[in-house]
């Protein structure tokens, strides 16, 4: 039996995407058995992460400022949009899977594993459902470039678990929050129910992770004793290079437990 650090690195370590998210939901179903008491216990235990996660050999990555834009108001607008958003979820996958193999050594009670489980296996779903939209659209994932940036927030923040925590669920998969209703309104309008469906189960579990990261960020704050609004604002200075844009999501940042007084300041100070 692997300990549970060994299954992220197995995910982790797995290129194909289809392939990569059927591990993920096969570890994760062993988990919850395990932890329901339904099947043998699985440790935590140790393992080394890779750097960087297998990644297939399409979609090809470039440079964000090279990765070509289309129209939303366009079919290949739209199969756009999909392909990126696909590319975010396997790209999910791997940062939940790498969250719960690269700080084993921060003491955690089993729920942080619980949590994170689960918002891989989310993602994992996630990423399936925008393949079967790109392939009803006659398209799939790796027929476009996609951006090559996507890993470097978990770089940066290999070592600082607090850091990770701010940017990864609290500023990126946050800013999901913002802007995927605007995203069901393109595909909504184009008739697609398909997609409609898949990224209202994206939106709808997407809270979720944000609050285990806000719930996470506010435990180890408690344990060290700091004021977790300024620590948060200290390593998102520190540790992302974008701007917090507005408008944000009050209402679903909200319902995530994270407050305005976390990111307006920080997009007043960027701009
Ligand atoms: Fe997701
Ligand atoms: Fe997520």
């Amino acid at each position: 039996m692997k300990t549970l650090a060994e299954m992220a690195v197995d995910v982790l370590t797995t290129a194909d995407g289809r392939e990569k998210t059927a591990k993920s939901h096969a570890h994760a179903a062993a988990w919850r058995a395990a932890r329901a008491g339904e099947g043998p216990g699985i440790a935590v235990g140790s393992a080394a992460p890779p750097l960087r996660p297998a990644r297939p050999e399409r979609p090809e990555l470039l440079d964000p400022r090279d990765v070509p834009r289309r129209k939303p108001g366009s079919p290949q607008g739209r199969i756009a949009l999909l392909h990126a958003v696909a590319h975010i979820e396997l790209n999910a996958v791997d940062l939940h899977w790498d969250i719960i193999a690269r700080f084993t050594e921060v003491p955690f009670p089993p729920g942080f594993f619980d949590d994170w489980v689960r918002a891989a296996d989310e993602e994992s779903k996630h990423f399936n459902l925008m393949c079967d939209c790109l392939e009803s659209l006659g398209s799939h994932y790796g027929a476009l470039p996609a951006h090559a940036g996507m890993w470097r927030a978990a770089e940066d923040t290999a070592e600082d678990i607090m850091g990770r925590l701010a940017v990864v669920p609290m500023v990126l998969e946050a800013r999901g929050l913002d802007v995927t209703p605007g995203m069901i309104e393109i595909f909504r309008k184009a008739g697609n129910d398909e997609a409609v469906a898949a990224l209202e189960t994206i939106y709808a579990e997407e809270v979720g992770h944000v609050a285990y990261g806000s719930k996470w960020f506010h435990f180890l704050c408690g344990r060290h004793n700091r004021d977790p609004r300024d620590v948060f604002h200290d390593l998102v200075r520190t540790y992302f290079h974008g701007a917090l844009k507005p408008p944000f999501n009050e209402e679903k940042r909200a319902e995530a437990g994270l407050p305005p007084d976390f990111y307006w300041p920080l997009a007043q100070e960027k701009g």
